[in-house]
Parts: C-alpha cells; sequence; structure tokens
C-alpha cells in the first residue's frame, strides 16, 4: 500500500440532488489517484442506475454477462470484451452470507491497481425492502474481508435519493464529498443534507462514536458552460452566497477552491478522463482537484488522529 496514512479511506460521493457531477467527480478523482499518484482505488457503485459502472466499463472494455448474452452469435464470436458477471447484488441480496471478494470486486486493471463493485439495476427493489442488516452488509464486508489492506480508497457513488443505499454508504464511509451545481437552491439541498448525516449519526450513535463521518468538502461544478464575463461573475457570486451563507455557517464546511470546469465532451464519451486528454485546461483542472483532495485527506486523517477534528 502506498497511502502515506497507513490505512485506506472510504469516501462517498453524496447530494440528495441529482445531476450535480457526483458520477462524473468520483471517477475522475478516482482515476487520477490512480493514474498520477499511484494510489490504488476500489470503485463502488451503489446507485442502481450504474453510471459509473457504465462508463468504467467503456474506459476498460468490459461487458455485463446479461448484454453479453444479449448479442448475436455473430457478435459474441467477435467480441473482445471481458465478460463479467459480478455486481453489488450479491452484497445485498443475501446478506446473512458474505460474499468473497472474487465474488463482487472486478479488476479494471492488473496493475496499477483499479477495481470495481458494479452496481446492478436489479437492487432497485431494494429501496422498499432494505434492513437494518443490508444497511451494514457493505461496512461488513470493507471490514471482514479487510479491503483497506488491498486499497488506498474506496470511493463510493450514491444516487440522489436519501433512501437505503444512503444509509449503506455512510454508514462504510469515514469521509463525503458533495457536488453542487450553482443554483440558489443548492444551499437548502447542503442544509437538509447535513441534517440527514446528523439523524444517521444520531439513530446509530455508538457506530459513529468510534469512527468519523465527516463532511470532506463542497466541489462546485456550474454544469453549463461559463461563456463570458457576465456569466463568470455571476457564477463567482453564487459561489460566494453559498459560502457566506447565514443558514450553512454553522457547520463550518470546506469548499474545495478549485471549481470542476464545465467539458462539453461529458455529455458526448461515456469513457472520457480528462487526466487521459491532451486538453490542458481540463487536465489540470483535475489535477487540481486531485491534489486538494490529497491536502484534505492529510487534513482530516491527522485532525481526526489527534482528537481535534474541529477546523
Ligand atoms: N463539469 C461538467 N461539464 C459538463 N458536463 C458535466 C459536468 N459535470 C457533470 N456533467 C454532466 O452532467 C450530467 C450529470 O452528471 P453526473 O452523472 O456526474 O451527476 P450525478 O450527480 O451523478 O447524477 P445522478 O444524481 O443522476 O446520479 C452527466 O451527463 C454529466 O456528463
Ligand atoms: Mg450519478
Amino acid at each position: 500500500m502506498t497511502e502515506v496514512n497507513h490505512h485506506g479511506k472510504i469516501v462517498s460521493f453524496i447530494n440528495m440532488k441529482g445531476g450535480v457531477g457526483k458520477t462524473t467527480l468520483c471517477r475522475e478523482i478516482g482515476y487520477t489517484l490512480n493514474k498520477e499518484h499511484q494510489k490504488s482505488i476500489l470503485f463502488i457503485d451503489i446507485d442502481p442506475q450504474a453510471n459509473l459502472t457504465q462508463s468504467l466499463y467503456e474506459k476498460f472494455h468490459i461487458l455485463s454477462k446479461s448484454l453479453f448474452d444479449n448479442l448475436s452469435s455473430e457478435e459474441k464470436k467477435d467480441s473482445t470484451y471481458t465478460i463479467n458477471n459480478a455486481t453489488i447484488s450479491r452484497l445485498f441480496n443475501d446478506s446473512k452470507i458474505l460474499p468473497e471478494k472474487n465474488d463482487i470486486i472486478v479488476n479494471l486493471k492488473d496493475d496499477p491497481k483499479i477495481s470495481l463493485i458494479p452496481g446492478d439495476l436489479q437492487t432497485v427493489f431494494l429501496e422498499r425492502n432494505g434492513s437494518t442488516s443490508t444497511e451494514n452488509s457493505l461496512d461488513k464486508f470493507i471490514v471482514r474481508r479487510e479491503i483497506l489492506n488491498d486499497f488506498d480508497y474506496v470511493f463510493i457513488d450514491c444516487p440522489p435519493t436519501y433512501s437505503f443505499y444512503t444509509t449503506t454508504a455512510f454508514n462504510a464511509s469515514d469521509y463525503y464529498i458533495v457536488p453542487v451545481g450553482i443554483d440558489p437552491y443548492s444551499i437548502l439541498g447542503i442544509d437538509l443534507l447535513e441534517q440527514v448525516v446528523k439523524q444517521i449519526q444520531e439513530d446509530d450513535f455508538r457506530r459513529f462514536d468510534d469512527k468519523s463521518l465527516k463532511n470532506m468538502g463542497i466541489i462546485f461544478n456550474p454544469l453549463n458552460y461559463i461563456s463570458n464575463a457576465t456569466s463568470k461573475r455571476q457564477f463567482e457570486n453564487q459561489k460566494r452566497t453559498i459560502k457566506k451563507s447565514k443558514q450553512l455557517k454553522k457547520y463550518n464546511l470546506f469548499y474545495f477552491d478549485e471549481p470542476f470546469t464545465y467539458n462539453s465532451k461529458y455529455k458526448e464519451e461515456l469513457d472520457y478522463f480528462a487526466i487521459d486528454s491532451n486538453d490542458k485546461k481540463h487536465n489540470s483542472n483535475i489535477k487540481e482537484i486531485t491534489e486538494e483532495f490529497i491536502d484534505r485527506v492529510k487534513y482530516l486523517n491527522k485532525n481526526i488522529r489527534e482528537g481535534t477534528d474541529n477546523e
């Protein structure tokens, strides 16, 4: 393991608001940590929409068994994809039998290590049936199967809901990152999320007395092209309004300095990763966000170890 903190960290990407860049930032930061900083990373796609899985499968040339089965025999013969049958549903469907690592973890590439627990549309039915044991299943899997001996970081991509998935992700997480689109409702959204976290910590106070669940920071995502000086000024103003908001003051939140930049490629190519592109602007944007992420982890780890976790 290359991590200086001797212990892998689990980070959820979450916002109950949809389409704010959770999946995009999760995979971009994770992939950049792997590629630029030689960190080993396990992605977990807990969202039944499985957007993270689709994008990583495209990038690493993997096909799910169900999609492969639907191909014609001609297509099957010509297929150069690796076929995979493992998904996160194994973990949820029978929470009494704990899967082995190989049952649900897919290695995307051998070295440096980058792996995925794929999402699965099947798990959408769990929304109504989630029980305490299923909500504990991911945490239990990570602890019992000693996943943090294998990975520097575990990144969980959450759906835009407050549901069984959110609780399951939070129960396993050390930290969470909140991508935020710029609009006047963002303040309310962040406030709501912080209240949810507090409630989860209260409901399961024994777990969270031993283990921190900290907001690592807010990452601003413009979501639209900033075309001119006026829209740039509007973006800056809205950022300032959020940062200065009275409603959020009590949470003492950290805001990433570097906002995510708008990039039309995300809507065109499922397997686009900024760090692999030759585009200097997007390339250095994701590098800077990733470096801020690393600094932030160091800061939080140190403070939590020393028990001075105020900022
Ligand atoms: N900085 C950006 N520039 C351009 N497009 C972006 C940017 N961030 C996100 N997008 C696009 O916006 C859409 C939503 O992004 P993404 O899927 O990452 O959000 P999400 O929060 O995970 O959504 P959901 O809540 O549905 O899971 C996607 O089509 C994505 O490609
Ligand atoms: Mg998503």
